[in-house]
Protein backbone atom coordinates (compact mmCIF):
# COMPACT_ATOMS: atom_id res chain seq x y z
CA UNK A 1 0.00 0.00 0.00
CA UNK A 2 1.19 3.36 -0.90
CA UNK A 3 1.27 5.66 1.87
CA UNK A 4 0.79 9.05 0.05
CA UNK A 5 -2.52 10.42 -1.25
CA UNK A 6 -4.58 10.06 -4.47
CA UNK A 7 -2.63 13.25 -6.12
CA UNK A 8 0.23 10.70 -7.32
CA UNK A 9 -0.30 7.77 -9.30
CA UNK A 10 2.21 5.53 -7.13
CA UNK A 11 5.24 3.55 -8.26
CA UNK A 12 5.48 0.87 -10.74
CA UNK A 13 6.69 -2.38 -8.85
CA UNK A 14 10.16 -2.75 -9.60
CA UNK A 15 10.50 0.93 -8.20
CA UNK A 16 8.64 0.42 -5.49
CA UNK A 17 11.37 -2.66 -4.35
CA UNK A 18 13.93 0.08 -5.12
CA UNK A 19 12.31 2.83 -2.84
CA UNK A 20 11.21 0.53 0.19
CA UNK A 21 13.19 0.42 3.41
CA UNK A 22 10.64 -2.15 5.16
CA UNK A 23 13.42 -5.52 4.71
CA UNK A 24 15.58 -3.90 7.33
CA UNK A 25 13.86 -0.93 9.12
CA UNK A 26 11.30 -3.57 10.12
CA UNK A 27 14.05 -4.38 13.63
CA UNK A 28 13.24 -0.78 14.46
CA UNK A 29 9.54 -1.52 15.05
CA UNK A 30 9.46 -1.32 18.61
CA UNK A 31 11.18 2.37 18.44
CA UNK A 32 8.40 3.07 15.81
CA UNK A 33 6.22 2.44 18.44
CA UNK A 34 7.61 3.80 21.66
CA UNK A 35 7.81 6.70 19.40
CA UNK A 36 4.05 6.91 18.03
CA UNK A 37 2.86 6.91 21.44
CA UNK A 38 4.83 9.57 23.26
CA UNK A 39 3.69 11.52 20.44
CA UNK A 40 0.03 11.11 20.75
CA UNK A 41 0.05 11.64 24.56
CA UNK A 42 1.92 14.81 24.32
CA UNK A 43 -0.76 15.36 21.29
CA UNK A 44 -3.54 14.49 23.45
CA UNK A 45 -1.86 16.71 26.47
CA UNK A 46 -1.82 19.26 24.52
CA UNK A 47 -5.25 19.83 23.30
CA UNK A 48 -4.35 18.83 19.43
CA UNK A 49 -6.58 15.07 19.25
CA UNK A 50 -8.93 14.18 21.90
CA UNK A 51 -8.66 12.21 25.25
CA UNK A 52 -11.17 9.74 23.27
CA UNK A 53 -9.00 9.17 20.19
CA UNK A 54 -5.61 9.20 22.12
CA UNK A 55 -7.10 6.01 23.98
CA UNK A 56 -8.24 4.45 20.76
CA UNK A 57 -5.00 5.21 18.90
CA UNK A 58 -2.62 4.29 22.26
CA UNK A 59 -4.28 0.84 23.33
CA UNK A 60 -4.58 0.33 19.53
CA UNK A 61 -0.22 0.56 18.87
CA UNK A 62 0.21 -1.43 21.98
CA UNK A 63 -1.66 -4.08 20.56
CA UNK A 64 0.46 -3.96 17.38
CA UNK A 65 3.56 -4.08 19.58
CA UNK A 66 2.51 -7.28 21.44
CA UNK A 67 1.39 -8.63 18.54
CA UNK A 68 4.16 -7.86 16.46
CA UNK A 69 6.46 -9.54 19.27
CA UNK A 70 4.32 -12.44 20.17
CA UNK A 71 4.75 -13.24 16.02
CA UNK A 72 0.90 -12.90 15.95
CA UNK A 73 1.43 -9.68 13.62
CA UNK A 74 3.61 -10.26 10.76
CA UNK A 75 5.32 -7.32 9.06
CA UNK A 76 4.08 -6.62 5.81
CA UNK A 77 6.97 -6.25 2.94
CA UNK A 78 4.74 -4.72 0.62
CA UNK A 79 4.84 -1.46 2.60
CA UNK A 80 7.58 1.02 1.86
CA UNK A 81 8.96 1.11 5.23
CA UNK A 82 8.42 0.57 9.00
CA UNK A 83 6.53 4.13 10.26
CA UNK A 84 3.66 3.77 6.90
CA UNK A 85 3.24 -0.25 7.66
CA UNK A 86 2.64 1.03 11.66
CA UNK A 87 0.42 3.57 10.81
CA UNK A 88 -1.36 1.84 8.28
CA UNK A 89 -2.01 -1.29 10.18
CA UNK A 90 -3.42 0.95 13.14
CA UNK A 91 -5.96 3.26 10.67
CA UNK A 92 -7.12 -0.70 9.21
CA UNK A 93 -7.83 -1.45 12.38
CA UNK A 94 -9.28 1.49 13.89
CA UNK A 95 -10.53 3.54 10.91
CA UNK A 96 -9.82 7.35 10.45
CA UNK A 97 -9.17 7.86 14.00
CA UNK A 98 -5.85 6.28 13.26
CA UNK A 99 -5.30 9.17 10.24
CA UNK A 100 -4.50 11.68 12.97
CA UNK A 101 -1.46 9.43 14.82
CA UNK A 102 0.61 11.80 11.87
CA UNK A 103 -0.52 15.32 12.82
CA UNK A 104 2.47 17.44 13.72
CA UNK A 105 4.87 14.65 12.54
CA UNK A 106 6.74 13.91 9.45
CA UNK A 107 8.64 10.40 8.62
CA UNK A 108 11.95 12.76 8.74
CA UNK A 109 11.38 12.93 12.71
CA UNK A 110 9.91 10.01 13.46
CA UNK A 111 12.67 8.13 11.43
CA UNK A 112 15.39 10.35 12.72
CA UNK A 113 13.73 9.43 16.47
CA UNK A 114 13.47 5.70 15.88
CA UNK A 115 17.07 5.59 14.87
CA UNK A 116 18.28 7.74 17.98
CA UNK A 117 16.22 5.00 19.78
CA UNK A 118 18.09 2.36 18.85
CA UNK A 119 20.96 3.98 19.06
CA UNK A 120 21.13 4.42 22.59
CA UNK A 121 19.66 0.77 23.06
CA UNK A 122 22.54 -1.05 21.40
CA UNK A 123 25.09 1.57 22.38
CA UNK A 124 24.01 0.18 26.03
CA UNK A 125 24.52 -3.66 24.68
CA UNK A 126 27.97 -2.70 23.52
CA UNK A 127 28.90 -1.18 26.62
CA UNK A 128 28.29 -4.18 28.38
CA UNK A 129 29.73 -6.35 25.84
CA UNK A 130 32.65 -4.54 26.49
CA UNK A 131 32.44 -4.50 30.17
CA UNK A 132 32.18 -8.44 29.81
CA UNK A 133 35.30 -8.76 27.98
CA UNK A 134 36.78 -6.37 30.22
CA UNK A 135 36.04 -8.37 33.46
CA UNK A 136 37.51 -11.85 31.57
CA UNK A 137 40.52 -9.90 31.00
CA UNK A 138 41.27 -9.00 34.63
CA UNK A 139 40.63 -12.52 35.39
CA UNK A 140 43.24 -14.05 33.42
CA UNK A 141 45.66 -11.22 34.42
CA UNK A 142 44.61 -12.15 37.93
CA UNK A 143 46.13 -15.32 37.45
CA UNK A 144 49.16 -14.01 35.63
CA UNK A 145 50.70 -11.23 37.34
CA UNK A 146 53.97 -13.72 37.54
CA UNK A 147 53.99 -15.25 34.23
CA UNK A 148 56.93 -14.44 32.53
CA UNK A 149 56.94 -13.58 28.70
CA UNK A 150 58.99 -12.18 26.41
CA UNK A 151 57.61 -8.41 25.17
CA UNK A 152 58.37 -7.40 21.80
CA UNK A 153 59.02 -4.12 19.70
CA UNK A 154 58.84 -4.77 15.65
CA UNK A 155 58.13 -8.37 16.53
CA UNK A 156 61.58 -8.78 17.76
CA UNK A 157 62.50 -9.86 21.79
CA UNK A 158 62.85 -6.75 23.48
CA UNK A 159 61.98 -7.02 27.28
CA UNK A 160 60.80 -9.31 29.94
CA UNK A 161 56.95 -8.50 31.00
CA UNK A 162 54.06 -10.77 32.37
CA UNK A 163 51.19 -11.92 30.48
CA UNK A 164 48.91 -10.30 33.10
CA UNK A 165 50.73 -6.85 31.63
CA UNK A 166 51.06 -8.30 28.39
CA UNK A 167 46.66 -8.85 28.28
CA UNK A 168 46.24 -5.71 30.49
CA UNK A 169 46.98 -3.71 27.66
CA UNK A 170 43.93 -4.53 26.07
CA UNK A 171 42.37 -3.87 28.88
CA UNK A 172 42.95 0.03 28.61
CA UNK A 173 41.75 -0.37 24.69
CA UNK A 174 38.24 -1.33 25.96
CA UNK A 175 38.28 1.18 28.85
CA UNK A 176 39.06 3.88 26.53
CA UNK A 177 36.49 2.78 24.10
CA UNK A 178 33.36 2.36 26.87
CA UNK A 179 34.47 6.35 27.29
CA UNK A 180 34.33 7.08 24.20
CA UNK A 181 31.12 5.57 23.60
CA UNK A 182 29.68 7.32 26.65
CA UNK A 183 30.96 10.32 25.18
CA UNK A 184 29.12 10.10 22.14
CA UNK A 185 25.76 9.20 24.44
CA UNK A 186 25.55 12.72 25.12
CA UNK A 187 25.19 13.58 21.59
CA UNK A 188 22.84 10.90 20.56
CA UNK A 189 20.27 11.43 23.73
CA UNK A 190 18.44 14.48 22.28
CA UNK A 191 15.09 14.06 21.13
CA UNK A 192 14.16 14.89 17.08
CA UNK A 193 10.60 13.91 17.39
CA UNK A 194 8.68 17.54 16.47
CA UNK A 195 10.73 18.86 14.05
CA UNK A 196 8.54 17.20 11.27
CA UNK A 197 9.89 17.72 7.80
CA UNK A 198 12.08 20.34 8.55
CA UNK A 199 10.73 23.88 10.33
CA UNK A 200 8.60 21.96 12.87
CA UNK A 201 4.59 22.85 12.84
CA UNK A 202 2.23 25.41 13.40
CA UNK A 203 0.75 23.01 15.88
CA UNK A 204 1.39 23.93 19.95
CA UNK A 205 3.28 21.10 20.50
CA UNK A 206 5.83 20.68 23.21
CA UNK A 207 8.68 18.25 22.79
CA UNK A 208 10.11 18.64 26.25
CA UNK A 209 6.97 16.41 27.09
CA UNK A 210 8.10 13.77 23.89
CA UNK A 211 11.43 14.04 25.29
CA UNK A 212 10.38 13.37 29.24
CA UNK A 213 8.12 10.32 27.91
CA UNK A 214 10.94 8.98 25.64
CA UNK A 215 13.40 9.46 28.09
CA UNK A 216 15.98 11.94 26.16
CA UNK A 217 17.72 14.62 27.97
CA UNK A 218 16.39 16.95 26.30
CA UNK A 219 15.26 17.98 22.53
CA UNK A 220 17.48 18.40 19.56
CA UNK A 221 18.24 22.61 19.54
CA UNK A 222 17.40 22.88 15.62
CA UNK A 223 14.58 21.75 13.77
CA UNK A 224 16.70 21.28 9.81
CA UNK A 225 19.54 19.78 11.99
CA UNK A 226 17.76 17.24 13.70
CA UNK A 227 16.54 15.79 10.45
CA UNK A 228 19.38 16.13 8.76
CA UNK A 229 21.68 15.18 11.34
CA UNK A 230 23.36 11.98 10.99
CA UNK A 231 26.99 12.48 13.34
CA UNK A 232 25.88 10.38 15.74
CA UNK A 233 25.45 7.49 13.21
CA UNK A 234 28.84 7.98 12.06
CA UNK A 235 30.06 8.26 15.79
CA UNK A 236 28.55 4.56 16.68
CA UNK A 237 30.36 3.26 13.15
CA UNK A 238 33.45 5.10 14.39
CA UNK A 239 33.39 3.53 17.44
CA UNK A 240 32.33 0.42 16.05
CA UNK A 241 35.68 0.21 13.97
CA UNK A 242 37.91 1.40 16.96
CA UNK A 243 36.38 -1.88 18.92
CA UNK A 244 36.94 -4.01 16.09
CA UNK A 245 40.36 -2.82 15.40
CA UNK A 246 41.43 -3.53 18.90
CA UNK A 247 39.73 -6.79 18.63
CA UNK A 248 41.51 -7.30 15.35
CA UNK A 249 45.36 -6.71 16.69
CA UNK A 250 44.75 -9.05 19.86
CA UNK A 251 43.57 -11.63 17.27
CA UNK A 252 46.30 -11.50 15.25
CA UNK A 253 48.50 -11.98 18.59
CA UNK A 254 46.46 -14.92 19.64
CA UNK A 255 46.57 -16.46 16.47
CA UNK A 256 50.60 -16.32 15.81
CA UNK A 257 50.90 -17.05 20.08
CA UNK A 258 49.21 -20.20 18.72
CA UNK A 259 50.76 -21.13 16.15
CA UNK A 260 53.36 -24.21 16.69
CA UNK A 261 56.06 -21.82 16.06
CA UNK A 262 55.62 -19.84 19.37
CA UNK A 263 53.12 -22.30 20.80
CA UNK A 264 52.50 -19.66 24.03
CA UNK A 265 48.44 -20.21 23.96
CA UNK A 266 46.01 -23.13 23.07
CA UNK A 267 42.22 -22.00 21.99
CA UNK A 268 39.75 -23.91 23.23
CA UNK A 269 38.46 -26.12 21.19
CA UNK A 270 35.06 -24.73 22.14
CA UNK A 271 36.44 -21.54 19.37
CA UNK A 272 38.58 -23.80 17.21
CA UNK A 273 37.85 -25.94 14.16
CA UNK A 274 39.63 -28.67 12.22
CA UNK A 275 40.16 -29.06 8.60
CA UNK A 276 38.27 -31.71 6.57
CA UNK A 277 41.53 -32.86 5.06
CA UNK A 278 44.30 -32.64 7.68
CA UNK A 279 43.01 -34.49 10.61
CA UNK A 280 45.55 -32.61 12.80
CA UNK A 281 44.40 -29.31 12.16
CA UNK A 282 43.14 -27.14 15.18
CA UNK A 283 42.57 -23.50 13.24
CA UNK A 284 41.62 -20.82 14.92
CA UNK A 285 38.67 -19.47 12.88
CA UNK A 286 36.72 -17.60 15.23
CA UNK A 287 39.91 -15.07 16.11
CA UNK A 288 40.62 -14.95 12.04
CA UNK A 289 36.57 -13.98 11.93
CA UNK A 290 37.10 -11.33 13.85
CA UNK A 291 40.28 -10.05 12.16
CA UNK A 292 38.21 -10.07 9.13
CA UNK A 293 34.78 -8.49 10.29
CA UNK A 294 36.38 -5.94 10.78
CA UNK A 295 36.78 -4.64 7.73
CA UNK A 296 33.12 -4.92 7.47
CA UNK A 297 32.62 -1.88 9.97
CA UNK A 298 35.64 0.23 8.41
CA UNK A 299 33.25 -0.75 4.75
CA UNK A 300 30.09 0.50 6.97
CA UNK A 301 31.61 3.54 8.24
CA UNK A 302 33.36 4.99 4.72
CA UNK A 303 29.64 3.99 3.83
CA UNK A 304 28.15 6.87 5.48
CA UNK A 305 31.02 9.01 5.45
CA UNK A 306 30.35 8.75 1.89
CA UNK A 307 26.18 9.33 1.54
CA UNK A 308 26.58 12.16 4.10
CA UNK A 309 28.89 14.06 2.19
CA UNK A 310 27.22 15.58 -0.36
CA UNK A 311 23.71 16.12 1.13
CA UNK A 312 21.90 19.72 1.42
CA UNK A 313 19.53 20.78 3.95
CA UNK A 314 17.29 19.15 5.45
CA UNK A 315 16.16 15.28 4.71
CA UNK A 316 17.50 13.98 1.75
CA UNK A 317 15.62 10.06 0.83
CA UNK A 318 19.79 9.03 0.79
CA UNK A 319 19.33 9.00 4.47
CA UNK A 320 17.73 5.68 4.02
CA UNK A 321 21.32 4.30 3.16
CA UNK A 322 22.51 4.78 6.46
CA UNK A 323 20.32 2.02 8.69
CA UNK A 324 22.13 -0.97 6.73
CA UNK A 325 25.57 0.37 7.96
CA UNK A 326 24.68 0.71 11.50
CA UNK A 327 23.01 -2.13 11.69
CA UNK A 328 25.39 -4.48 10.20
CA UNK A 329 28.18 -2.70 11.98
CA UNK A 330 26.14 -3.06 15.53
CA UNK A 331 25.48 -6.97 15.17
CA UNK A 332 29.55 -7.35 13.80
CA UNK A 333 30.85 -5.66 16.97
CA UNK A 334 28.79 -6.87 19.36
CA UNK A 335 29.10 -10.57 18.05
CA UNK A 336 32.44 -9.87 18.09
CA UNK A 337 33.04 -8.83 21.40
CA UNK A 338 31.30 -11.54 23.28
CA UNK A 339 33.16 -13.85 20.92
CA UNK A 340 36.07 -12.61 22.72
CA UNK A 341 35.00 -12.72 25.97
CA UNK A 342 34.31 -16.02 25.61
CA UNK A 343 37.40 -16.90 23.52
CA UNK A 344 39.40 -15.11 26.65
CA UNK A 345 37.59 -17.12 29.40
CA UNK A 346 38.72 -19.81 28.00
CA UNK A 347 42.06 -19.74 26.72
CA UNK A 348 45.04 -22.00 27.87
CA UNK A 349 48.30 -20.37 28.14
CA UNK A 350 52.02 -22.48 28.11
CA UNK A 351 53.70 -20.60 30.50
CA UNK A 352 56.89 -23.11 29.97
CA UNK A 353 56.91 -21.92 26.56
CA UNK A 354 56.68 -18.26 27.49
CA UNK A 355 59.26 -18.57 29.80
CA UNK A 356 61.86 -20.93 27.76
CA UNK A 357 61.04 -18.08 24.99
CA UNK A 358 61.95 -14.98 27.36
CA UNK A 359 65.46 -16.62 27.82
CA UNK A 360 66.47 -15.97 24.65
CA UNK A 361 66.89 -12.66 22.42
CA UNK A 362 69.14 -11.04 25.50
CA UNK A 363 65.85 -9.36 26.96
CA UNK A 364 67.70 -8.82 30.02
CA UNK A 365 70.53 -6.72 27.76
CA UNK A 366 68.85 -3.17 29.22
CA UNK A 367 69.52 -4.66 32.74
CA UNK A 368 72.67 -5.23 32.47
CA UNK A 369 72.96 -2.14 30.93
CA UNK A 370 71.29 -0.63 34.13
CA UNK A 371 73.68 -2.53 36.15
CA UNK A 372 76.34 -0.66 34.85
CA UNK A 373 74.71 2.50 35.45
CA UNK A 374 74.61 1.45 39.04
CA UNK A 375 78.04 1.19 39.33
CA UNK A 376 78.67 4.66 38.09
CA UNK A 377 78.88 4.10 34.08
CA UNK A 378 77.13 6.47 31.94
CA UNK A 379 73.95 5.01 30.36
CA UNK A 380 75.44 5.82 26.70
CA UNK A 381 78.90 3.72 27.80
CA UNK A 382 77.15 1.14 29.79
CA UNK A 383 74.71 0.76 26.27
CA UNK A 384 77.89 0.62 23.95
CA UNK A 385 79.56 -1.90 26.40
CA UNK A 386 76.48 -3.95 26.74
CA UNK A 387 76.50 -4.10 22.81
CA UNK A 388 79.81 -5.53 22.73
CA UNK A 389 78.85 -8.45 25.08
CA UNK A 390 75.59 -8.96 23.36
CA UNK A 391 78.24 -9.53 20.58
CA UNK A 392 80.49 -11.82 22.00
CA UNK A 393 77.38 -13.78 23.80
CA UNK A 394 76.35 -14.10 19.98
CA UNK A 395 79.38 -15.73 18.79
CA UNK A 396 80.10 -18.12 21.56
CA UNK A 397 76.52 -18.96 21.67
CA UNK A 398 75.99 -17.96 25.06
CA UNK A 399 73.06 -16.15 27.11
CA UNK A 400 74.25 -13.32 29.51
CA UNK A 401 73.74 -15.69 32.39
CA UNK A 402 75.77 -18.10 31.17
CA UNK A 403 79.00 -15.48 30.43
CA UNK A 404 81.63 -16.50 33.32
CA UNK A 405 82.67 -13.45 35.90
CA UNK A 406 86.30 -13.52 34.77
CA UNK A 407 85.37 -12.97 31.25
CA UNK A 408 82.69 -9.65 32.50
CA UNK A 409 85.73 -8.50 34.21
CA UNK A 410 87.46 -8.64 31.09
CA UNK A 411 85.53 -6.01 29.56
CA UNK A 412 85.21 -3.97 32.21
CA UNK A 413 86.67 -4.40 36.13
CA UNK A 414 83.36 -2.59 37.45
CA UNK A 415 81.16 -5.95 37.43
CA UNK A 416 80.61 -7.98 40.14
CA UNK A 417 79.21 -11.52 41.41
CA UNK A 418 75.80 -9.95 41.52
CA UNK A 419 75.25 -8.93 38.38
CA UNK A 420 73.61 -12.55 37.80
CA UNK A 421 71.23 -11.78 40.75
CA UNK A 422 70.41 -8.26 38.72
CA UNK A 423 69.65 -9.77 35.19
CA UNK A 424 68.10 -12.64 36.76
CA UNK A 425 64.47 -12.92 34.38
CA UNK A 426 62.26 -13.20 37.59
CA UNK A 427 64.48 -10.10 38.91
CA UNK A 428 64.00 -8.12 35.47
CA UNK A 429 60.25 -8.46 36.13
CA UNK A 430 60.45 -7.62 39.65
CA UNK A 431 62.78 -4.34 39.11
CA UNK A 432 60.10 -2.77 37.03
CA UNK A 433 57.44 -1.46 39.44
CA UNK A 434 56.86 1.96 37.95
CA UNK A 435 53.29 3.09 37.91
CA UNK A 436 51.74 0.95 34.70
CA UNK A 437 55.00 -1.28 34.69
CA UNK A 438 54.56 -5.02 35.10
CA UNK A 439 56.32 -5.81 38.44
CA UNK A 440 53.45 -7.43 39.82
CA UNK A 441 53.30 -4.64 42.46
CA UNK A 442 52.02 -1.97 39.42
CA UNK A 443 50.18 -4.59 37.61
CA UNK A 444 47.90 -5.24 40.72
CA UNK A 445 47.27 -1.28 40.61
CA UNK A 446 46.14 -1.76 37.16
CA UNK A 447 44.03 -4.42 38.11
CA UNK A 448 42.69 -2.17 41.36
CA UNK A 449 41.82 0.92 38.93
CA UNK A 450 40.33 -1.27 36.02
CA UNK A 451 37.93 -3.06 38.61
CA UNK A 452 37.18 0.27 40.09
CA UNK A 453 36.08 1.90 36.86
CA UNK A 454 33.65 -0.72 36.09
CA UNK A 455 32.24 -0.98 39.41
CA UNK A 456 33.31 -4.68 40.18
N1 LIG B 1 12.26 5.22 5.08
C1 LIG B 1 12.72 6.56 5.18
C2 LIG B 1 14.15 6.62 5.77
O1 LIG B 1 14.56 5.66 6.31
C3 LIG B 1 11.79 7.33 6.05
C4 LIG B 1 11.73 8.79 5.76
C5 LIG B 1 11.04 9.08 4.55
N2 LIG B 1 10.84 10.47 4.32
C6 LIG B 1 10.66 10.95 3.15
N3 LIG B 1 10.52 12.23 3.04
N4 LIG B 1 10.63 10.20 2.07
O2 LIG B 1 14.85 7.57 5.68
Amino acid sequence: MYLWGSHLEGLEEFTHEFNKSIDFDKILFEEDITGSLAHVEMLCKKGIITQEDFEIIASELKNILEEIKSKKLEIDLKEEDIHSFVENELTKRVGSVGKKLHTARSRNDQCALDLRLYSKKVLAEINKDLKNLIKAIISLAEENKNTIMPGFTHMQHAQVTSFAHYILAYGQMFKRDIERLNNSLLRIDENPLGSCALVTTSFDIDRFITSEILGFKNPTENSMDSVSDRDYVLEILFNNSLIMTHLSRLCEELIYFSSSEYNYIKFSGKFSTGSSIMPQKKNPDMAELIRGKSGRTFGDLITVFTILKGTPLAYNKDFQEDKEALFDSVKTTSSSLKIMRGIIESLELNKDKMRESAEKGFLNATDLADYLVLKGLAFREAYDLVGKIVNYAIEENLTLEEISLDVYKGFNKIFKEDLYNFIEIENSLKNRKVYGGPAEEAVTVQIENLKNYLNI
